[in-house]
């Protein structure tokens, strides 16, 4: 019979863990409202202890998502579980997912802590967890390299707790797929009481294999794959949720499972967390990399023509990518856009509405085709705005091979205006030199990533920046077809962010 299997997404958690990530409230709650949308089961929000901002933003989360049950991650200590508490208690659905290594290598070296110590931590803290909600899960960290008796009696303890879901993780992405299905296999052939809990496996790539260990872990029993939208998260990152989705789909003669996915909403939730981390996708990354549904060789060209399914086993439709992507042109009128917004799942306002048809209009001039992507990056852009303190009223550059790069900008600061001009190495960089001029507010840029939104000498660039101010990581973003006004837009919408902010006495991401 078809086993329903659940997804628990922790693009918010480990997905975050990726070096140089770092989102803030708004960027988390916009991408669990996709994760959401996307059909996810479970959303590990974050790890509420590590920070203040980390405990707003899984606050937020939990209060925003209705039909995903949504879970901090703690250690098994007293008060990171009080905590993760304390943020996920406002959600509909709430969960503590607490965990302690049990591999001999971790215990030793990490925890210094023994055997009996760590099973003692174990019935203790998912007992704390329990008193507090029913859905508890328990990890035991590095299981995949743990002594098999010792694991055995990890999970009996954390079951006699309370907990209702186990967690196995390859946490450094040691094991390979048979070994891992047979420790699924053994761990439900000698634990008691396993069939009272659910089994969830959370599977590290560096082998590779963070996908091929997951669905073998299903394929022995397990009932929950946890994993990450484009396969992010430490190190070589976490099994990527659209590769075992669409596995399952695809050879659905081989993986008789089911599943809550949306298929169709994959490639717009990786595009919005491909955007708001900064993190691009590879071009030939398995079902969202842009190669992965290209065929460049003629002889595959001919194939695909003649006959799709020639080089084809998943259509590019069936995680969104659309054929005809031709939106709408300059003669459009606002009906027509209107309900282009509603075939795309927007549902706006009547100002943001009419916001949006300005910026559109806008673009349709200087642009031969508005595509559905060009649409996203407009509402993307407007779904980050934050109070202008700092407006952008005019720039000029002057740059060449042989001259110095000059930049004049304008800025608009309440009723003030504000001019100044400066040199770079670079019309960007001199423009962002004229900025820091006109503000007065020293920030450090700290990193600097530009994209195009599509194909085309005339596709719009998609500037994400992060900056240092106070000790705090602020992002910005902008979309223009002028490189230079989409960076001049996000370095501005990085410093409203941080001045409203440092101005209200909070906090961004800490750096420290
Ligand atoms: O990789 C890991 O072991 C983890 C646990 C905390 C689940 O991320
Ligand atoms: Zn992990």
């Amino acid at each position: 019979m078809t086993r329903r299997i659940r997804i628990l997404d922790t693009t918010l958690r480990d997905g975050e863990q990726t070096p140089g990530v770092s989102l803030n409230l708004e960027e988390k709650t916009a991408i669990a409202r996709q994760l959401e949308l996307l059909g996810v089961d479970t959303i590990e929000a974050g790890f509420a202890i590590t920070s203040k901002g980390d405990f707003e933003a899984v606050k937020a989360v939990a209060e925003t998502v209705r039909n995903c049950t949504v879970t901090s991650l703690a250690r098994a200590v007293e008060k990171d579980i009080d905590t993760a508490w304390e943020a996920v208690k406002g959600a509909k659905n709430p969960g503590i997912h607490t965990f302690i290594a049990t591999s001999d290598i971790h215990m030793k070296f990490k925890l210094r802590m023994t055997e009996e110590e760590v099973l003692e931590r174990t019935r203790t803290m998912v007992a704390r967890a329990k008193a507090y909600t029913d859905y508890v899960e328990f990890s035991a960290e590095d299981a995949s390299r743990s002594r098999r008796e010792f694991l055995y009696k990890v999970y009996e303890a954390a079951i006699e707790a309370g907990a209702i879901m186990l967690n196995v993780p390859d946490t450094v992405g040691y094991t390979t797929p048979d070994e891992f299905g047979k420790l699924i296999k053994d761990i439900k052939a000698n634990v008691k009481g396993i069939e009272t809990v659910g089994i969830s496996v959370h599977c590290h790539n560096d082998l590779g294999l963070a996908v091929a260990n997951s669905l073998s872990a299903i394929q022995n029993g397990a009932d929950l794959v946890e994993c990450t939208i484009n396969g992010l998260g430490e190190r070589a990152g976490n099994a990527a949720l659209e590769e075992i989705i669409m596995a399952i789909d695809t050879r659905k003669d081989f993986y008789d499972f089911s599943h809550g996915i949306n298929t169709t909403l994959i490639s717009k939730t990786s595009n919005l967390v491909s955007t708001l981390t900064g993190v691009n996708v590879q071009p030939n990354k398995a079902i969202v990399g842009k190669n992965a549904f290209a065929h460049e060789s003629g002889i595959h060209q001919h194939g695909i023509m003649a006959e799709k399914t020639t080089y084809e086993i998943m259509t590019p439709e069936s995680i969104g990518l659309k054929h005809n992507n031709m939106v709408l042109g300059k003669h459009s009128g606002r009906h027509a856009f209107e309900e282009k917004l509603k075939e795309m799942g927007y549902d706006l306002t009547k100002e943001d509405l009419n916001d949006a048809f300005i910026k559109f209009k806008d673009l349709a001039d200087k642009k031969k085709q508005v595509l559905t992507e060009d649409i996203d990056a407009i509402l993307l852009e407007k779904m980050f705005k934050v109070e202008e303190v700092f407006e952008l009223d005019q720039f000029q550059i002057s740059s060449g091979n042989k001259l110095i790069s000059t930049a004049t900008i304008k800025l608009k600061k309440g009723d003030e205006y504000i001019t100044e001009a400066a040199t770079g190495d670079g019309p960007i960089d001199a423009a962002l030199n004229a900025i820091d001029r006109c503000m007065k507010f020293p920030m450090r840029l700290e990193d600097y990533k530009i994209k195009a939104v599509t194909g085309g000498k005339d596709a719009m660039g998609e500037v994400n920046v992060k900056v240092l101010k106070d000790g705090h990581r602020f992002v910005g973003h902008g979309v223009s077809t002028d490189i230079i006004e989409a960076s001049i837009k996000a370095y501005l919408n990085a410093a409203n962010r941080a001045y409203s902010v440092i101005n209200s006495n909070g906090n961004g991401e800490s750096d420290e």
